[in-house]
């Protein structure tokens, strides 16, 4: 089975509020150590990777990857003949990014880039923008950071088709867990939602889809990732908001068939060019 799923609880629904300047919950840094065995690994990570070579722009210059969390997308980049610099703000995750990619990570927010003006390329980032807030930081700092004429390539986090079965678990887990967290919050970011602080931000935008692979999981793997507060909703939570928050998931998925199940994910990109004058 290979997982490549993952809402983050960035969930597809409308346009949502930016937020206020709320510093970034430090929930990566508890995620790391599972996050490529519950978000699909290297082998989504490629998938992602492939995608987004074929939009970069010619040129031998380094992609700088915001949020680059465990380095399993710039590690397809690599594998596809580019050079990489990632920056990300949790340890935990860019520990696992520097073994896999070398030092070629730097810790940093998003929010202030820790890159001098003009000087980077591109850019790429993937399942980031739900996390950051407000959004508008990130998209003027990648703006200030990147010459005239380059790019920015952007991908929320994947939308699933009507029919799946896992998909409203989630969601309404991700509800309850809402509701009782003390910190976190849904942020469901839509390619529009990219495209409207790209262009703000003085970006060309342009929205392109792409429909990533099928892949399997079962209930039992589903459930298994819960107990394990594998979303960042479910970290934080004491025992007994954790028992309520979940146990309706658990028994919904207790409900459904044993066997295989496949998921799809849809994934929208925007391609956000910098105009040269
Ligand atoms: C869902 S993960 C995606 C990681 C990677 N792009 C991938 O596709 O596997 C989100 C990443 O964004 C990072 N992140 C969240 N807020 C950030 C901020 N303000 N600045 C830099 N990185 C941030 C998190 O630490 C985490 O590694």
């Amino acid at each position: 089975m290979g997982p490549m799923g993952g809402t983050d609880g960035g969930r597809r629904v409308a346009r949502t509020p930016s937020g206020a300047g709320v510093a970034p919950i430090p929930v990566y840094d508890a995620i790391a150590g599972n996050y490529d065995a519950t978000r699909g690994g290297e082998p989504r990570g490629d998938e992602f990777a492939r995608v987004l070579a074929r939009h970069l722009l010619p040129g031998d210059d380094p992609v700088l990857e915001v949020g680059v969390g465990t380095g399993v997308v710039a590690l397809g980049l690599l594998r596809r003949g580019r050079r990489v610099l990632g920056v990300d703000v949790s340890s935990a995750m860019l520990e696992r990014a520097r073994g896999r990619l070398g030092a070629v990570v730097i810790q940093g927010d998003a929010r202030r880039l820790p890159i001098v003006d003009a000087s980077v390329a591109q850019a790429v980032s993937v399942w980031v923008v739900h996390a950051v807030r407000p959004a508008e930081a990130l998209f003027g700092e990648v703006a200030r950071v990147l010459r005239p004429g380059g790019r920015y390539l952007v991908c929320p986090t994947n939308r699933s088709p009507a029919a799946d079965p896992i998909d409203p678990i989630l969601f309404e887990m991700f509800d309850r867990a809402e509701r009782v967290h003390p910190a976190w919050r849904q942020n469901p970011v839509s390619a529009g939602d990219i495209c409207g602080w790209g262009e703000a931000a003085g970006f060309v935008a342009r929205l392109e889809t792409f429909e990533s692979r099928t892949w399997l999981t079962t209930a039992a793997e589903e459930s298994h990732r819960i107990r394990g507060r594998v979303w960042p909703g479910l970290q934080g939570l004491d025992e007994r908001a954790f028992e309520a928050v979940t146990a309706p998931a658990l028994a919904a998925l207790a409900g459904l068939p044993g066997g295989p199940i496949a998921r799809r994910a849809e994934v929208d990109l925007v391609v956000l060019d910098r105009p040269r004058h």
